[in-house]
């Protein structure tokens, strides 16, 4: 059996949970979401599904992990031995795979677009061009392909090197470097004129927004922003040493990746408003379209735009390699494969499956608008593995938790080395009726709508 890793320290554990979570979801996914469902409003039920089921599944996922020492379908065969509990973990590793095919090919985008903000590009452009720019990025046949190999090749060698000397090494320089740049942007963008307005359209909620749809789509994002519902934490925490309090670490996680995502919007929501005629509705292209309008129109637009796209590479790269890690850490446990072929052997399947994704925004028509669906493969892709599953994982989890495994077990395992658990009863009450009541709610509205859609 080869040495599965560890974790050197509580704070390399929490940068690479931290650097799992903190993503494309916070600042590309999370604005245009609050801008496509009514703001303010959005923010609030948002805020609220990272309290009652965001911490709670933290805390579940990480116990799991730690307490079988196991990649996620391990966990569920250790702790349910004889029992078909592992086919969600199973689920997780092949969601974590297409999700990594495609966002990375949005983190390819991301990272093209610090070359073009470097070579000027974007100063003095009008709409026009800056679509343009956006049209061949994404929509040529060879570009996005290019892109999309340095991102997984650059993921799938740091997962090959390991935890400690591999991920934990680079998010912990990462993650703080990202907060620095963060907080920079945030000054700069609030300082340019209008920004009131944008802080309005963020800040002051009008409740009578908040329907059905809208907490569909924060609870969704809530789970993919903490990078919940797949199996990527508990991997992460099954490296966790024993004395760690699982609790405390769950509250930070939330904490910070929810701390970006709202500075984010104090970046994304004034710059958008400073430009007469631009929306925060855009949808997905808010990032690519309208930031590079906002660059070309104000001074220091060179280093603003190209620190903001260097962030984003930076975060996208720190979610990916835990998407990765969740496939590898599987065939490392349950096949003995060595890990650095396990990498790339899963780093190649997610490239070949993540070209379909790299092709439907424009160079392959048939790919781009499927037949019957009306959508592009990659648009497919997050909503059924990006959203449908990590609802459902989610779910699995927390039922697996309250009446497979037992939430008393859960609390021993927290409890390890003489740890505290404060919150005991508010967890078990939590985690047994309400998470998976809400997210049953959710899931059996999400669908419908999904199908009512189509
Ligand atoms: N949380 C990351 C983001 O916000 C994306 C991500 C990484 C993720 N690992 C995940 C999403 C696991 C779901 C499951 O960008």
């Amino acid at each position: 059996m080869q040495d599965r890793g560890s974790w050197s320290s509580r704070f390399g554990f929490v940068m690479a949970a931290v650097g799992s979570a903190v993503g494309l979801g916070n600042i590309w996914r999370f604005p245009y979401y609050t801008g496509t469902h009514g703001g303010a409003a959005f923010v609030f039920v948002y805020l609220l599904a990272v309290i009652i089921l965001g911490i709670p599944l933290l805390i579940t996922e990480i116990a799991v992990g730690r307490a079988s020492n196991k990649n996620p379908v391990g966990a569920f065969k250790t702790l349910a031995p004889n029992s078909r509990w592992y086919l969600v973990g199973i689920l997780g590793v092949v969601t974590g795979i297409v999700i990594l095919s495609y966002y990375s090919v949005i983190a390819g985008w991301v990272f093209g677009y610090i070359f073009i903000t470097l070579s000027n590009k974007f100063s003095g452009a009008d709409e026009q061009i800056i679509s343009y720019i956006f049209q061949t990025v994404s929509g040529s046949p060879i570009i996005p392909l290019i892109l999309l190999l340095i991102i997984i090749g650059f993921t799938t060698y740091i997962v090959s090197k390991g935890i400690q000397s591999g991920i934990e090494r680079y998010t912990k320089v990462l993650m703080p470097v990202l907060f620095f740049l963060l907080i920079i942007l945030a000054i700069r963008s609030l300082t340019l004129p209008n920004a009131i307005r944008g802080i309005e359209f963020y800040l002051s909620p009008d409740l009578s927004k908040i329907d059905a749809k809208v907490i569909a789509a924060a609870l969704g994002q809530a789970f993919f922003s903490l990078s919940l519902g797949m199996g990527a934490i508990l991997t992460y925490g099954s490296y966790l040493a024993k004395r760690e309090n699982i609790f405390g670490c769950s509250a930070w996680i939330a904490f910070s990746d929810t701390l970006v995502a709202i500075v984010a919007g104090f970046v994304i929501f004034p710059a958008v408003f400073s430009v007469e005629g631009l929306s925060p509705a855009d949808g997905p292209a808010l990032i690519f379209k309208v930031l590079p309008i906002v660059i070309s129109k104000m001074p220091g637009g060179l280093i603003f735009g190209t620190a903001l796209f260097v962030l984003l590479t930076i975060a996208a790269v720190t979610s990916t390699i835990s998407l990765l890690e969740v496939g590898t850490s599987f065939l490392i446990d349950e096949y003995n494969i060595e890990r650095k072929r396990a990498a790339y052997i899963l780093g190649g399947i997610s490239f070949i499956l993540g070209i379909f994704s790299a092709l439907s925004c424009g160079a392959v028509g048939f790919l781009s608008k499927l037949p019957f669906l009306g959508i592009d493969f990659l648009s497919l892709m997050d909503v059924i593995f990006g959203n449908i599953s990590l609802i459902f994982g989610s779910l699995c989890i927390a039922l697996f938790a309250g009446y497979k495994w037992k939430v008393d077990n859960i609390i021993a395992e927290i409890e390890s080395e003489n740890v505290n658990f404060k919150f005991r009863m508010l967890y078990k009450v939590l985690i047994k009726y309400i998470v998976p009541l809400l997210i049953l709610l959710v899931f059996v509205n999400f669908i419908v709508e999904t199908f009512l859609k189509l």
